[in-house]
């Protein structure tokens, strides 16, 4: 890597990030069952069916996880807290150890120099909640904000920062409509109420915290660029529509107290009623914004219902998700994000990395030159004026990449899934030397 931190502003931070089913063993510790469990569960839904029981057994090596993390040289680690963790039936009974598993994890950080950035909800539903109807149930956001409570109550003193939800449109479309995560499901109906409450558990979870005091307050969403495949008009609306839907929808309601015009031609008729009237709620003053950025999409005209658009197979270097390398996407984001919605406000980007098929002891050499050429990217919107403060690989460890199982490395630390070895990879090494 042909930088160093002198190349970025001063104050600058960077770490990287995890999730917590991801990592952490879930069926350790007295945590409750989860709508991930189930998806994974049932037949097709999931690579070999793969669930995150153990993952990285993190919950028992989480000591030696913070010491890989310190030696890194981070300066900031994002984390998830699991809902059923703390609490097993999604309200609630507390589950104490839970509680104390997350207390630990900051001190942990704390002592070791590194900033907690916490995220509350990275996807893992208590299956209690999720057969009251989850996401399409529009008491989540209560359910949500005494989670906030609970949580917040006990660790939220020692937080650096907090975004409530990590990733809406996941949350909401592919949830809801590609039925592509946990729960699911293809239904426009699910699928409107799903991206309007989960805003609005946004929006809650913030006036918990904002009431409890704290600061450092976000959202995170995670963003892809969208390209017509070629220059008919039909394939610009196409991709314009699919801008809209990923990228557009969750920045106008936090940032607009409005949908954008592509979405509500398909979702109107589902929403819930009075849907309007929750933009004050939703629109919570913010202290930052986050970016999670991977790749972009080539998009073309599919005919028949909303949304007519179709992705197609671009010609781009490709990892091992299948995804197609375009760093330009990532300072495209961050410059028409600070123009067109956060103005001064800061940005981070609080996840890019690649999968790549690897052992220990290959150079890594693709992971290298991926974060490299987004790190440029990032400096080049730097350069431009954008108020970018950080930078977060995901991911600190190889883990569970949901639909994809075990089998998608994104790790700077490789994990043998049987012995649960960790092995720094050539990547880590690359990064240590200069956030050292
Ligand atoms: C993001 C998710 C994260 C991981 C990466 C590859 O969308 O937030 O959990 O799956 O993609």
């Amino acid at each position: 890597m042909n930088f160093t931190r002198a190349d970025f502003p001063e104050g600058f931070v960077f770490g990287t990030a995890t999730s917590a089913y991801q990592i952490e063993g879930h069926r350790f510790g007295g945590a409750g069952k989860t709508h991930w469990d189930s998806f994974a569960a049932t037949p097709g839904n999931v690579v070999r069916a793969e669930n995150g029981a153990v993952a990285c057994d993190h919950y028992h090596r989480m000591e030696e996880d913070l010491d890989l993390l310190a030696d890194l040289g981070a300066d900031a680690y994002r984390f998830s807290t699991s809902w059923a963790r703390v609490l097993p039936e999604g309200r609630g009974p507390v589950n104490e150890a839970g509680l104390d598993f997350y207390d630990r994890l900051v001190d942990g950080l704390l002592a070791r120099g590194i900033k907690p950035a916490a995220t509350l909800y990275h996807w893992e539903l208590p299956s209690p909640l999720a057969d009251l109807g989850g996401w399409r149930n529009r008491d989540i956001a209560g359910w949500f904000a005494d989670f906030t409570a609970t949580i917040m109550d006990r660790i939220g003193d020692r937080l650096w920062s907090v975004a409530p939800i990590n990733e809406p449109w996941c949350v909401g479309w592919l949830s809801h409509f590609d039925g592509y995560h946990a729960p699911g499901l293809r239904d426009i109906r699910a699928t409107a109420r799903a991206m309007h409450h989960v805003l609005l558990a946004h929006g809650r979870a913030t006036q918990v915290m904002r009431g409890l005091g704290m600061q450092n307050l976000g959202a995170v969403c995670n963003m892809e660029w969208s390209q017509p495949a070629d220059d008919s008009p039909e394939t610009h609306a196409a991709a314009t529509a699919y801008d809209a839907l990923y990228n557009r929808f969750f920045l106008g309601g936090l940032f607009h107290r409005a949908y954008p015009a592509e979405v509500l031609a398909g979702l109107e008729p589902h929403l819930p009623e009075s849907w309007q009237e929750d933009f004050g709620i939703i629109a919570e003053p913010l202290d930052w914004l986050g970016v999670n950025y991977y790749t972009r999409k080539l998009i073309t005209h599919a005919p028949g219902p909303w949304p007519n658009y179709r992705e197609v197979d671009g010609p781009l270097e490709k990892t091992q998700m299948g995804w197609e390398i375009y760093p330009d996407g990532l300072r495209d984001f961050l410059i028409r994000t600070a123009r067109d919605y956060t103005g001064n406000l800061p940005l981070y980007v609080t996840e890019n990395g690649m999968a790549h098929a690897d052992s220990p002891d290959l150079p890594d050499t693709a992971r290298i030159d991926y974060l490299t050429r987004h790190l440029n990217a990032a400096r080049a919107a730097i350069a431009e004026g954008v108020p970018l403060k950080g930078y977060f690989t995901w991911s600190l460890m190889d883990n569970y990449e949901w639909t994809l199982g075990y089998e998608k490395r994104f790790g700077l630390v490789h994990v043998d899934f049987d012995s649960l070895q960790r092995t720094p990879k050539a990547s880590y090494q690359a990064l240590s030397k200069w956030w050292r």
